[in-house]
């Protein structure tokens, strides 16, 4: 055996430990921005209410904005989506509790207690599917709602859940109309 034999295995024994350190150390680079995106920054966890213009939303429009770390998506619904809220049978529903925390925690699931007074046609509402908290898709399934695509909770025009594994309907925050066109969450 020469002296070359005895020290190959040894080198590659080096360059393969010294390759995994460049994997671990790749890996922890390209992980960090996801996991630092992830976290709320403290301006954002300090923002206890944010106020919301929403003239510019003409029926049909939505815009979501962040409370809290979360996304809220505040809807002007169109006639027709009111109606198919109110259409639905109480009875029909998953989660028969209007999850509205503006309302007492047993208010039942309308489709007027998961809104406010007077402004029926708007929802305002945390966009975070109650399944497993992936954020669903807006106007999309077979109730015309929302859609989570991560493993298929299927929400009406109200944001309540109608199919799939989600166990409640999605969370309406605190909020009010500060005036005609502004909205304050939170
Ligand atoms: S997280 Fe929405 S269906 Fe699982």
């Amino acid at each position: 055996m020469s002296a070359t034999d005895i020290h190959d295995p040894n080198r590659r024994d080096f360059l393969y430990v010294a390759t995994g350190m460049a994997a671990v150390v790749g890996a922890g680079a390209v992980a960090w921005p996801f996991i630092d995106q992830m976290r709320p920054d403290a301006s954002t966890l300090a923002l206890a209410s944010v106020e919301v213009d929403v003239a510019s939303l003409t029926p049909g429009m939505s815009l979501v904005v962040k409370w809290r770390g979360k996304p809220v998506v505040v809807r002007n619904r169109t006639e027709q989506e009111m109606k198919d809220g109110e259409a639905v049978n109480l009875a029909d529903l998953k989660d028969p509790i209007a999850r509205n925390a503006n309302l007492p925690s047993d208010a039942p699931a309308t489709d007027a207690n998961r809104t406010t007074p007077g402004k029926e046609a708007w929802m305002v509402m945390v966009q975070v599917c109650t399944h497993l908290g992936c954020i669903p898709l807006g106007q999309e399934g077979e109730f015309g709602g929302w859609f989570c695509p991560c493993h298929g909770s299927v929400y009406d025009t109200a944001g309540r859940i109608r199919k799939g594994p989600a166990p409640e309907n999605m969370a309406v925050p605190v909020f009010q109309f500060i005036s005609d066109t502004k909205i304050r969450i939170g």
